[in-house]
Order: structure tokens, then C-alpha cells, then sequence
């Protein structure tokens, strides 16, 4: 079995063609298609491109066969990660061969990892741009048309597009993501993002604000704030709380996750990911204080065990990480939580595992992303460990903790059975038109027959049927906007 293709673990809308087609008042006639891997930043981080580009008179398609620049946005968190991305990548090098004036440059982790050897050893790609480098991406383009090869890898500690109003990529136009931060300072051991992403630092929070409020005037109804570790947000603030500058406003996660809230009642907010060690309880009082912030958080744990954690370099120990799971329960006690678990972590033994699974059938996670190690060069744990858990054993723990979050998936779901809901309402389901589907606030999905209501609407849905995935139910009531 191969556990990485499995859906518990799907890594999101991976390989996508994700932008809609927008065209610009002043068109130079070129057409540009961008494809997305990964993590839902580099998601956003396309929506940004997009803009970027769109402002240079280059009209997004979602067909590549119109497309005058391809670009692809990538991801280097495991290696199977890579591998599929340089598969496409061959694919675009064929479609070259026949169209030698299309431009192919990669975006992204990968461009960030590999620089110059994907342009100049393996000549895959005409351009490579770096994360903190996509202002320059009309330039580079530019460079490429006149014949030469165009890369920027720099990073920065301050780049954070706040000024950039993303073109949204979804079609539904109902639920968008918003970066609040980027980069991150965690150098967990096992981890090439800070390598790949550079540096933490904030977002102004008024652009984040205005960013939110004009989704909001735009339809939208639910904003996710995105950062590789959203406790650590802080504007105006050094990492220990002290004020930078005085006479400036700060802020701070909850701080900053409250404004958002106060926007309108029917904006729901939710943030992704929260960081064990960081988490505190002020953002889960605010939690509890607004309605319109989802009960939902996701809190990667990685391992059960202690000494697995500390040679993670994650900073907290079972007991804390059990601790913040108490803290959730207390303060927001019908929250759902999901994680990220690795599995055959260097030196990982059988009593550490068993660990990882007491940790899962003690904290009962509504979901789980779950992974086998990959190890990644240049992080702490390529140098320091021996990636020494032999792959079957690595397979076999996957698949024992994969069994073990269906069955607490599912008793999650089935304790919703009976329960009136309130959702907000997506479009059609994948599977048939005359159902229609949205989530409820725990982040789960609703499938629901197809009624007199709109993309957007909110709906009070009574919970009737289960499975591990989704829930099903029947529409009760149609909510009154609030204002
Ligand atoms: N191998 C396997 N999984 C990894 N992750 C990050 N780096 C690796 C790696 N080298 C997982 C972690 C993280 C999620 C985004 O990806 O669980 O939380
Ligand atoms: Fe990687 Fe750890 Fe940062 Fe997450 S918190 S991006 S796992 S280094």
C-alpha cells in the first residue's frame, strides 16, 4: 500500500491549476498559468503572483495551452514532495520543445532549495524565483525573453507583500486565505522551511484588516489567517513582548485575531498553525469570546514522546503539549483539534511509537495529517542523526496510527449525529449536484440535499449520518445575516 497517496494524509489541493482567468484594463496580451504545490501558503503565495503579474498586463488562464508563462509554485517538505513537482517539470520540458517561446519558471521551497542547479545543470526551467522574491517577477520574466536565464533566490527579513491585494484563486468566493506572517525561527530538526522561507516576521496588522474587510464587502464569509507559527505573530513587539518602538500601536496573535473578529459577525475566522510551545491562553479566551471564530485548532504534535520531541528540536514535552489539550478543553471546550504526526523519526523505537499512539487515543483528534520521516538535506537532523528506521517499519507505524484516526474521526463524527449545526454553505458537493456541501465550525465537512439558498449563506443543518470524512445531514433553517 502506498500510504502517501492515502486521504487521511492528503496534503491538500496538490498540483492544482489554481488561478481563475482575470483579465487587466491595460492587457500586453500574454497569458500567464500557475500551478501550486504544497502547504496552503504557497497557495496564497500564488494569489500574490497572480497579482503581481496581472498589474505587469498578463491575463490569467486555466489552460496551459493558451499560457505565454508557466510558472509553478513548489514544495520541498518531503521528498516525494520534489519528485512529483520534477515530474511536471519534464512534462513542461516536452511542451517547450514544441513551443521554444514559452517561458517555464519555478516558484517557491524548491526554487528557494535548488536555485541555480535546476537552471543551469538540470535546465528544466528558464526562471527561478525564491519566496521573498516574486516583486521581481516581471523583470525576470523579462530577462528570459531577452534571451537569458533569470533567477532570484534572495531572502528577506522584511518582505511580507502587505501592500499586495491577492487575486483570489477559488472560484466559490466564499472562503479565502489571509497571510498574517512569513518565514519561521523554529528549526525544528526535521524541517527545511526555515531554510527554504527565511526568517519570521509579521504582516502590518492594518493591511491585514483592510485585506479581510474587502473579502468581506466581496461576499466572502470565512478568512483563514496563515502563518508557518501564528502564535509567534507580533507587530510592533520583539519575541520577549517588549515594545520596539514607543509611541506605536502593537499587536499581538489574540490581539490581532480579535480585530479580524470584530468585523462583522458573519466573517467567520479561522488560523492555521498553531505552535505547542507558543500557544497560549489568551488566544484561546478570544476564542471562546466570539462566535464567529471557529472552534477548531490545528496543533501539529509530531511525536508523543519526549525525547523523540527533543530531538526534533520542538521545544515542548509530551506533558506540555498534554497540557495546551487540557487548556483547549477548558477554555473552548466543544473545539475540534487535529495535528501532524511523523512517523520513523531518527532513532525512533517501538516504546517511543507506542508513545506517539497513547498520545493519539488520549487527545482524540478530530483529524490528522500524518507522514513517514523524509529526510531533508541541509536541516539539524540530516546533520546530526542517522535516518536509521527502516522504511517497512516506518510504513507499518503509518498505517497503525492511519487506522487509529479513522476510528477517532469517525467517533467525532458520530457524536455530531443528532446536533443542529451551523453552516456555511460552499456549493456543490464533488459527488453530485443535487447535494450540496459546507462546513460547520469544528472544520468538518457537510453534505446536505441542495436547496432555496446561496454560496455564502450560513444554515442550520441537523446532523444525520457519518463516516470518517464527512458529515450528512438535512437543512432545518436558513440564518438572517446579522447586520
Ligand atoms: N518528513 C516528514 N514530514 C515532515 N514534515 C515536515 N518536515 C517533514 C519531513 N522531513 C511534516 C510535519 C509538519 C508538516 C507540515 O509536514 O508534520 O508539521
Ligand atoms: Fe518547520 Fe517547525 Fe517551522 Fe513548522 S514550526 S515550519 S515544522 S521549522
Amino acid at each position: 500500500m502506498e500510504f502517501e497517496q492515502n486521504k487521511v494524509i492528503d496534503e491538500g489541493r496538490q498540483g492544482e491549476a489554481t488561478v481563475v482567468e482575470s483579465t487587466t484594463p491595460s492587457s500586453n496580451g500574454k497569458r500567464l498559468y500557475v500551478e501550486s504545490y504544497g502547504c496552503q501558503m504557497n497557495f496564497s503565495d500564488s494569489e500574490v503572483v497572480a497579482s503581481i503579474m496581472t498589474n505587469e498586463g498578463y491575463t490569467t488562464t486555466r489552460n496551459i495551452d493558451e499560457a505565454d508563462v508557466v510558472l509553478i509554485n513548489t514544495c520541498s517538505i518531503r521528498e516525494n514532495a520534489e519528485t512529483r513537482v520534477r515530474n511536471r517539470l519534464t512534462e513542461f520540458k516536452k511542451r517547450k520543445s514544441d513551443q521554444p517561446e514559452l517561458v517555464v519558471g519555478i516558484l517557491g521551497c524548491m526554487a528557494e532549495r535548488l536555485k541555480k542547479s535546476l537552471l543551469e545543470e538540470e535546465q528544466l526551467v528558464d526562471l527561478v524565483a525564491g519566496p521573498d522574491a516574486y516583486r521581481d517577477l516581471p523583470n525576470l520574466v523579462e530577462e528570459v525573453g531577452s534571451g537569458q536565464r533569470a533567477v532570484n533566490v534572495l531572502l528577506s527579513r522584511e518582505e511580507t507583500y502587505a501592500d499586495i491585494s491577492p487575486v483570489r484563486m477559488d472560484t466559490g468566493g466564499v472562503s479565502a486565505f489571509v497571510t498574517i506572517m512569513r518565514g519561521c525561527d523554529n528549526m525544528c530538526s526535521f524541517c527545511v522551511v526555515p531554510f527554504t522561507r527565511g526568517r519570521e516576521r509579521s504582516r502590518d496588522p492594518e493591511t491585514i484588516i483592510q485585506e479581510c474587510k474587502d473579502l468581506f464587502d466581496r461576499g466572502y464569509r470565512e478568512v483563514t489567517l496563515l502563518g508557518q507559527n501564528v502564535d509567534s505573530y507580533r507587530w510592533n513587539l520583539t519575541s520577549k513582548g517588549e515594545i520596539k518602538e514607543e509611541g506605536k500601536p502593537t499587536t499581538n496573535f489574540a490581539q490581532l485575531m480579535e480585530m479580524v473578529a470584530l468585523i462583522s459577525p458573519d466573517l467567520r475566522v479561522r488560523f492555521s498553525t498553531s505552535h505547542p510551545k507558543d500557544m497560549t491562553d489568551d488566544v484561546l479566551e478570544v476564542m471562546a469570546k466570539y462566535e464567529n471564530i471557529c472552534e477548531y485548532i490545528h496543533l501539529p504534535v509530531q511525536s508523543g514522546n519526549t525525547d523523540v520531541l527533543a530531538r526534533m528540536n520542538r521545544g515542548y514535552s509530551r506533558e506540555w503539549y498534554l497540557d495546551r489539550i487540557k487548556a483547549i478543553r477548558r477554555i473552548v471546550p466543544d473545539c475540534a483539534i487535529s495535528t501532524d504526526i511523523i512517523t520513523g523519526f531518527c532513532g525512533e523505537t517501538e516504546e517511543e511509537h507506542l508513545d506517539t499512539v497513547n498520545l493519539m487515543k488520549e487527545v482524540q483528534y478530530e483529524f490528522a495529517y500524518m507522514f513517514k520521516y523524509s529526510e531533508r538535506p541541509k536541516t539539524l537532523a540530516e546533520r546530526r542523526f542517522k535516518d536509521d528506521v527502516p522504511e517497512d517499519v516506518k510504513s507499518r507505524r503509518l498505517n497503525e496510527i492511519i487506522d487509529l484516526q479513522l476510528q477517532s474521526s469517525l467517533y467525532w463524527h458520530q457524536q455530531q449525529i443528532g446536533k443542529v449545526k451551523k453552516v456555511l454553505v460552499e456549493g456543490k458537493s464533488k459527488r453530485s449536484d443535487d447535494e450540496w456541501c459546507g462546513r460547520d465550525g469544528r472544520n468538518s465537512m457537510v453534505i446536505f440535499p441542495k436547496g432555496n439558498f446561496d454560496k455564502g449563506q450560513y444554515i442550520m443543518v441537523k446532523i444525520t449520518d457519518c463516516t470518517s470524512a464527512t458529515l450528512k445531514g438535512e437543512v432545518v433553517s436558513i440564518c438572517e445575516p446579522a447586520n
